[in-house]
């Protein structure tokens, strides 16, 4: 079943009041009411987000009801690039699961896993394997750490919940605000920790070398890009002055990787970091993360202890081979670009044509936009409100997949086109509160709780 403009108003309709209605009780029993707080409905329209998925195929999301959303947003927060239940990734997975997907032995996955992505990645001789981004991180740091007998840690970008990465707000409250999740609370964070993490800004040489010289730092850690594609001049600067202070060059292409290239957006500009993480991706949503580096840096994780029982999985590693087998036979990441090309056309074009201006930023395979105006937050809301109305999740970003055909993207485009117009009166004067019954989308961190 899909939505139509005339079904029943949103707040009747089926799907939406039960995922409604187990959201309360998902707050009542689970701290925050989930586990990743991208997924939480407020941040994308509170009193009527189905919040909850009963199933996942292609771009398609079924709510708890069997009403059936395009998702046109996050695509499981960047990790279905080859869409949701994709066959030849699942056929793998069932394959695994029937031989058993845990034993005492190692599973030979693994071996092959990090024989790929060292292929893949000239500069780099051995790999480590996770399951979450952020855990992938701490370990890539506590390998730098180890390895410079140094405990000081630049950065700038988002890294994920650990303590080490928090911790930058002891000494500063304000001090991760400019690094995409403004307002964490670094609390329960040891205060031990203070003046161990120090931010600089991304795109400035400047700002990296003071705190290079203040510290010396064990690690440079950074995104090779998060709001516009990478500049190959300034990482030039950044591997430059890491070599020249003895600090380990980390890229954290957790979301970067294997989107716009068959590797890590670095590959794209040819400048070698001395490791590198990788996440989301590369599993086509199960659970895989890896952590790339030189031989002489890398082998000092067998005399720090980095361990962990559900690393060994199976399941994890054969999805990523099968991921990076499809990706490469497809070439992804050429019409990952296209259909980003495509999207980002298409708000050009509504923006023109209402009059309305907009700033788009982010890679071309993660494009979001924003309405150049003081209710910026608002119109980001309105457009989640009426997309539902016509069976899209979608606000103002896009993690752009396989899925998503021409097809697809033409139906968006011309969905959101009256959205515009509708925004486009708002903006000449037509009350808000005339067609908002909802409170408005939740951003950063502190508002939410
Ligand atoms: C660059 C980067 N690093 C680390 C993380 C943390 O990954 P996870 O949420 O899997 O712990 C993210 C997640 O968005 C990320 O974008």
């Amino acid at each position: 079943m899909t939505l139509k403009k005339n079904d029943p108003p949103l707040g009747k309709r089926r799907g939406i009041q039960l995922g409604q209605e187990l959201w309360a009780r998902a707050k009542e029993i689970i701290p925050g009411g989930n586990m990743l707080l991208s997924k939480q409905p407020d941040r994308f329209l509170p009193k009527y987000w189905p919040t909850y998925f009963s199933k996942a195929k292609g771009c398609n999301v079924w709510d708890l009801s069997g009403t059936k959303f395009i998702d046109m947003s996050l695509m499981g927060v960047g990790t279905n690039l080859l869409g949701y239940g994709h066959p030849e990734v699942d056929e793998a997975v069932y394959r695994a699961i029937s031989q058993g997907n845990m034993s005492t032995l190692n599973c030979p996955e693994e071996v092959q896993l990090a024989e790929k992505l060292i292929e893949i990645h000239g500069w780099a001789d051995m790999a480590r394997f996770a399951r979450s981004g952020g855990e992938a991180v701490a370990i890539a740091v506590r390998i730098a750490r180890a390895s410079t007998g140094k405990e000081n840690i630049a950065f700038c970008g988002y890294h994920g919940w650990h303590d080490w990465y928090l911790a930058t707000n002891l000494t500063d409250a304000q001090g991760l605000d400019n690094h995409l999740l403004p307002g964490l609370e670094p609390s329960g964070v040891p205060q031990s920790l203070a003046g161990t993490v120090h931010p600089f800004k991304h795109g400035n040489l400047d700002s990296l070398h003071d705190v290079l010289r203040a510290w010396a730092p064990a690690a440079i850690i950074m995104e090779v890009a998060r709001s516009e594609e990478p500049q190959k001049d300034y990482l030039e600067g950044v591997r430059e002055l890491a070599t020249r202070y003895g600090s380990v060059l980390i890229f954290d292409e957790c979301t970067s990787g294997f989107r716009e290239t068959y590797g890590g957006l670095h590959t794209t500009i040819s400048v070698e970091p001395d490791m590198a993480v990788f996440g989301k991706a590369l599993g086509n949503g199960y659970a895989i993360t890896a952590v790339l580096g030189r031989r002489s840096i890398m082998k000092v994780a067998e005399k720090t202890f980095i361990s962990s029982t559900f690393w060994t999985e199976r399941i994890g590693p054969t999805a990523a081979l099968e991921t990076l087998a499809v990706m490469k036979r497809e070439e992804s990441w050429k019409s990952i670009i296209r259909k980003g090309q495509e999207i980002t056309n298409g708000w050009k074009t509504l923006s023109k044509k209402y009059e309305l201006p907009i700033k788009i930023s982010g890679l071309t395979a993660i494009p979001s936009f924003d309405i150049v105006s003081d209710n910026r937050t608002i119109y980001k809301t309105i457009i989640t409100l009426e997309m539902l109305k016509s069976n899209f999740l979608a606000s103002n970003l896009l993690y752009v997949s396989l899925a998503h055909t021409s097809d697809i993207i033409k139906d968006y485009l011309s969905s959101l086109d009256p959205v515009f117009s509708l925004i486009k009166d708002l903006e000449s004067g037509r009350p808000i509160e005339s067609i908002i019954d909802t409170p408005i989308a939740k951003t950063g961190f502190k508002r939410l709780v």
